[in-house]
């Protein structure tokens, strides 16, 4: 499964813009991710644009003269399960190798003991220099992963090596750094083999070839469930509705799709193809247009008030599922309601003939859509079985694969 905590440190090169597409993406995958920059980096990029694309407070300065709040440096550095340093300069491998700790982020990676991660973006003669290449060598033998640098145009004119890797690249790298927890050592085995199938994000309702009805799902839990299952050793068939993130590594399958009725055929076939868990985590729209219109609908005929006409999409828990179902089949519903949450998702579980059911508040502190953090309370038939902590979502994620697991063991003894 992945790691949660991502310490992402920015040094002070051009590369420093494509860090901010990588934070996103981290979010994205479900790490928690915050940032720390070096006083050259902040002059690439403003901190604020890491905050906002984070959700937290950026570290830059030891002195607390440009945070709103004084940092514990060892508490930045003990929260992170991985440090990623992208870009990393030839000056912070220098740093990083001598333990010099003279600014926030050479400080925060003497304080972290734990797994690091290097995508290092300088010019091609800085990163041949013996010094460099020694630097390279005394943090990968102390443990240190590195990611690139790759070839391609540099900055400084030339067609070299030195590029950062793409941030896709990078994330790829975090994913295969991240540490295993020794928790889910407890309920190892129960979920190797399972055929799953997990279905995620929003769907599109077409309205006419460019508009649609949609919802703000990010499809960020679904994901995060997906990629702690194949951890676990399951075989795991993905079912996405339109979303930015990137497909987990290691799956069977990956069928995305765009609207309700798609999704219910995806559904629908994989089901038929033996599965034994299915998780509908996907937010499918309850309407679609009644009409879709074959070419794009012109406002000036619409006229100034305009109506839409809806109608019921296929309840895929409700009506599809029964009509594929083994009895052997255990599925996974989500709930996801603002007023009288419990109630609703337990009359849910009878209702769609789940056999457990995820309910979540996205208006309760630490939850929310596109958000990295979370909190789900998991109910069978007879009530409830557990209610997480606030966590981030890929942690959380692993914690539902074990509540269930252990969940299931008690059932059969
Ligand atoms: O009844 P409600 O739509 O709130 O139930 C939510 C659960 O039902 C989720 O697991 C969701 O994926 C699933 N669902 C479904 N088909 C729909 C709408 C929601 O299976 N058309």
């Amino acid at each position: 499964m992945v790691s949660a905590n991502v310490l992402l440190m920015v040094t002070g090169g051009i590369a420093a813009y494509k860090a901010c597409f990588l934070a996103r993406l981290l979010v994205q995958a479900g790490f928690s991710v915050k940032v720390a920059m070096t006083e050259a980096a902040t002059r690439f990029v403003n901190p604020l644009t890491f905050q906002v694309l984070t959700g937290h407070p950026v570290a830059t300065d030891l002195w607390g003269e440009r945070q709103t709040e004084p940092l514990d440096h060892i508490e930045y550095s003990r929260w992170a399960d991985l440090v990623v340093i992208a870009p990393a300069t030839a000056n912070c491998l220098a740093k990083a190798a001598t333990g010099i700790a003279d600014d926030m982020v050479s400080t925060l990676l003497l304080a972290h003991d734990g797994p690091l991660l290097f995508a290092p973006a300088m010019n091609d003669k800085m990163w041949k220099h013996p010094a460099t290449q020694a630097n390279r060598t005394v943090l990968a033998d102390r443990g240190a992963s590195f990611v690139g640098p790759g070839e391609g145009f540099l900055a400084c004119g030339t067609n070299d090596t030195g590029r950062m890797v793409e941030p896709e690249s990078i994330l790829a790298a975090v994913r295969e750094v991240v540490v295993v927890p020794a928790s889910s050592a407890e309920n190892s085995g129960f979920w190797t083999g399972r055929k799953i199938v997990i279905t995620a994000g929003p769907t599109y309702e077409p309205i006419d070839p460019v508009r649609f009805v949609a919802n703000r799902s990010s499809g960020i839990f679904g994901y995060a469930l997906a990629a702690a299952a194949v951890a676990e050793g399951a075989r795991v068939t993905l079912i996405s509705g339109p979303v930015a993130n990137l497909a987990p590594r290691g799956l069977d399958g990956f069928q995305p799709v765009e609207s309700g009725r798609e999704m219910a055929d995806a559904v629908a076939a994989a089901l038929t193809a033996d599965a034994d868990w299915l998780f509908m985590a996907a937010a499918v729209a309850d309407f679609r247009p009644t009409n879709l219109a074959e070419s794009k609908l012109k406002k000036d005929e619409l006229g100034k008030d305009w109506s839409l006409n809806m109608v019921r999409n296929p309840d895929i828990l409700g009506e599809v599922v029964p009509l594929h179902r083994s009895v052997d089949l255990r599925v996974v519903g989500f709930a996801l309601e603002t007023d009288d949450l419990l109630a609703r998702a337990e009359a849910k579980c009878q209702a769609k003939n789940m056999d457990y059911v995820v309910a979540n508040d996205p208006t309760a502190p630490g939850s929310g859509f596109g958000s990295g953090d979370h909190q789900v309370t998991l109910l069978n038939r007879r009530g409830e079985v557990w209610a997480s902590d606030s966590a981030p979502k890929s942690r959380l994620a692993a914690e539902l694969l074990q509540q269930l697991a252990l969940d299931q063991m008690d059932e059969k003894s």
